[in-house]
């Protein structure tokens, strides 16, 4: 009978260090609530000094992966280093030698996670990744578990902090987008190359994950269409308002028996008394909706040192406690469903689109007529000037997104319009 469980931890940076700091600190409440005392045996880190320094003499510190997956005392192995590789190769070694893995890695998951649990399942051990969405929000773990006796309809989610915070800012303060985006990287929420946030990748990886879950189906990165929030202006967030809207980077996922599934992350409007639109700065959310469950909504923070290792944590002590039962391997991911995607012509939504025109007579007609020969119906039209140009501010009633393009690319080419400057989404029922 195992008297402890024994960790070996993939990386000490922000996570790494606050997984060992937490399980320092909690360490005896942690032990009674697994039923088993859980110790950190040995750290992978590139800096064995720095190591040292922060976390002291209490661990095995190594630069060699093979110390900590061929050490037959070590029960599970916690990736923490991020990025596709090799972290996939270190959690797929560490699976074939019946090692536990749990990870926040959402890159490797979204991408291989249907590689990397029939591995898991094959060795009877378990594959964890709470951490790997929204960071400190419980929301992996209440799909898997809690609510899968649900039919899931759908998932809507702010499941990145970085352009919440910079769509806020520019609401509240009515910035600019380039000043917010300067402001986010000084504080540290953006990365120095902002693009998997801003262009809505770090968010698509999430939905990726999330769906697939919700739905029971392996829906690859591919899957997921995506924009990001980098046409969003401050007037655009201005004219949701006076429209009675929020605009948020949102991941959409549905499912509808006679369509199938679909993902995308876009930016979107939101009526202001919707749930996620209260949710502001760097929090995230995620709003599901089930047959059972009806509504409910997960908030959080979605990174950051402590949030993404309480997560982190979590995962341990469900091992442990699986461990300690002889039961590992009994929660796989899930997806016993065929892929069935619902076709872009099937997935609509009402539409805000500002375009930028030449104010002469006919100007509109014109607009109004590319519209309708694509059977896009108008549900308001506005004229604003905005810095001496004039704006085009459209909201469709429900449109494909196909129909949308076309009209779209008829737009481009009038000549009373100069550009289309941003194209949202509005996620308002009441409009459909
Ligand atoms: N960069 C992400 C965010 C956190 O801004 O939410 C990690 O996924």
């Amino acid at each position: 009978m195992k008297d402890k469980v024994v960790v070996g931890l993939l990386g000490a940076g922000t996570v790494g260090g606050g997984v060992i700091k937490v399980l320092e600190k909690n360490a005896a409440d942690i032990a009674q609530k697994a039923g088993i005392e859980i110790v950190i045996a040995k750290v992978l880190g590139l800096d064995i000094e720095a190591m040292q320094k922060e976390f002291g003499d209490k661990y095995i510190y190594t630069k060699s992966f093979a110390d900590i997956v061929d050490d037959p005392e070590i029960d599970v192995v916690v990736e923490l280093i991020g990025r596709e590789h090799p972290a996939k190769e270190f959690i797929q070694e560490a699976l074939e030698k019946g090692k536990n893995v749990v990870t926040a890695n959402k890159d490797v998951i979204a991408k291989f996670g249907k590689e990397l649990f029939p591995i898991a399942a094959k060795h009877g051990v378990d594959l964890m990744f709470e951490a790997s969405v929204c960071g400190g929000i419980p929301i992996i773990e209440p799909l898997r578990n809690v609510m899968s006796g649900n039919k899931i309809k759908s998932i809507m989610g702010i499941v990145n902090g970085t352009t919440n915070y910079m769509l806020s800012k520019m609401s509240d303060e009515h910035l600019d987008y380039d000043a917010v985006l300067k402001e986010a990287q000084e504080k540290g929420y953006a990365e120095s190359d902002p693009t998997a946030d801003v262009g809505g990748l770090d968010a698509a990886r999430k939905m990726a994950i999330l769906s697939s879950l919700a739905f029971n189906m392996n829906i690859d990165l591919d899957d997921v269409y995506v924009e990001g929030i980098e046409s969003v202006d401050a007037v655009d967030i201005k004219y949701a308002q006076d429209l009675g809207y929020a605009v948020k980077l949102l991941g959409i996922a549905k499912y509808t028996d006679s369509f199938g599934a679909s993902a995308r992350v876009t930016p979107a409007m939101l009526p202001i008394d919707h749930p996620l639109a209260t949710v502001n700065g760097v929090y995230n959310a995620v709003f599901v909706k089930g047959d059972a469950i009806g509504e409910a909504m997960f908030l959080g923070l979605g990174a950051g040192r402590f949030p993404t290792a309480s997560s982190v944590v979590g995962d341990i002590m469900s091992i442990a406690r699986n461990i300690k039962a002889g039961a590992t391997g009994r929660l796989g991911m899930c997806s016993y469903r065929e892929k069935r995607l619902c076709p872009p012509e099937a997935m609509t939504s009402p539409t805000y689109i500002r375009m930028r025109v030449v104010d002469k007579p006919g100007a509109l007609a014109a607009i109004a007529a590319a519209f309708a020969a694509q059977s896009v119906s108008l549900r308001n039209v506005i004229q604003k000037d905005n810095k001496g140009n004039t704006d085009i501010v459209v909201i469709t009633h429900s449109v494909s997104r196909a129909n949308l393009q076309m009209a779209i690319q008829i737009l481009e080419v009038l000549p009373v319009v100069d550009r289309i400057c941003c194209v949202i989404s509005v996620e308002d029922r009441s409009l459909e």
